[in-house]
């Protein structure tokens, strides 16, 4: 038995020595010599064979083996330890590090953003209204009867009868006259969908809806603070002109175009040639619609606007496609 257990101690020194740049090879050899059929737990097997005189002695001795057969097997896991240590590359402090993506604000955010400032700075406070709306709002009470074309479903879409998805902002002149009495001067930026889709249109876009009543409200005042909004966004050399136009809602109606900004009104392929590109319809409120809201039009006079939030993205940032926005491109999204 002495014999044995120098002979697996001898071997074991000498094979597990040599892999210490080699884990697969020490895990097997630890199998192989300490595993539970390993060639130590065989010798343990054999202790019963040995006569009952010298069993002590002979137990002794595997228990022995045994210790240093595991201080053999640690302390060449230790120097493999060590020699993965010194193969781990050095860091170099001086490579410049990978810097964070930072976020930012959707162009069209930014856009909206500088348009309810101007008009905040205006006197305008920003206002908002539910995107899901009720019929009545988004038409009936802008005085868009029943058989009114833009009622059509290639125009609207429709949740239920009497529940739209809002195809403008202009519902929310309706719900701020309801629950407030004039002086009212609000802004009210945000989502309205139509069922249209090509270059120029996208199912949901945004408007921002301007609004104010008060008593001796003028045209000239609609005209003084748009020409302000225009001049403010665009610069002061900005030409605009007010062109005569329909809303149901508004009577006298105007479109108001902008000198196009790509050509300064010489004529260009965006502007088609005109030198003129329309950025929102206005108007002076409807007497009609006072009446949905329980205002005298004898009483008070008032004037509102939309505009198109994309459209003045367009020309502001010199964009040609309108789908762009809506593509989340990042290469398109981070140069603003
Ligand atoms: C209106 O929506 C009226 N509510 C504007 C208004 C408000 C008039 C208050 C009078 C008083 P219109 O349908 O023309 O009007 O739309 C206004 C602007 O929204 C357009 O000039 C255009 O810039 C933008 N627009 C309309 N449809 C789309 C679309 N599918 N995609 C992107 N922009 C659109
Ligand atoms: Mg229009």
């Amino acid at each position: 038995m002495k014999e044995a257990v120098e002979n697996l101690l001898e071997t074991a020194s000498h094979e597990v020595g040599g892999l210490a740049e080699d884990p697969k090879g020490l895990d097997q050899a630890r199998i192989r010599f300490l595993g539970r059929k390993g060639e130590l737990a065989q010798l343990f097997k054999e202790l019963g064979k040995v006569p009952e005189q010298e069993r002590r002695e002979a137990g002794r001795l595997l228990n022995e083996a045994k210790s240093k057969l595991e201080a053999i097997f640690s302390e060449v896991a230790e120097k493999a330890r060590q020699a993965a240590a010194g193969k781990r590359e050095a860091i170099d402090v001086t490579v410049p590090g990978r810097s964070p993506l930072v976020g930012r604000l959707h162009p069209i955010t930014q856009i909206a953003t500088e348009i309810t400032r101007i008009f905040n700075w205006l006197g305008f406070e920003t206002v908002e209204g539910p995107e899901v709306e009720l019929d009545y709002y988004n038409f009936e009470a802008l005085n868009i009867p029943k058989d009114h074309p833009a009622r059509e479903m290639q125009d609207t879409f429709y949740i239920s009868d009497d529940v739209v998805l809002r195809t403008h902002t202009s519902p929310i002149q309706v719900r701020v006259m309801e629950k407030r009495r004039p002086p009212i001067r609000v802004i009210a930026p945000g989502r309205t969908y139509r069922c249209d889709s090509d270059v120029t249109h996208t199912p949901m876009f945004h408007q921002v809806e301007g609004l104010m009543v008060g008593k001796g409200v003028s045209f000239g005042d609609l005209k003084g603070i748009l020409t302000t909004f225009v001049q403010q966004m665009f610069g002061p050399e900005t030409g605009l002109r007010f062109r005569p136009s329909f809303f149901p809602f508004t009577e006298p109606s105007a479109e108001v175009d902008i000198q196009c900004v790509m050509c300064r009104g010489a004529g260009c392929r965006v502007c088609s040639h005109t030198g003129w590109l329309e950025i929102l319809g206005s108007g002076m409120v409807d007497p009609e619609v006072y009446k949905y809201v329980g205002y005298d039009p004898e009483e008070v006079t008032g004037f509102a606007f939309g505009m198109g939030i994309e459209r003045i993205a367009m020309l502001k940032l010199g964009i040609d496609d309108l789908r762009l926005f809506f593509e989340n491109d990042l290469r398109f999204l981070s140069q603003f």
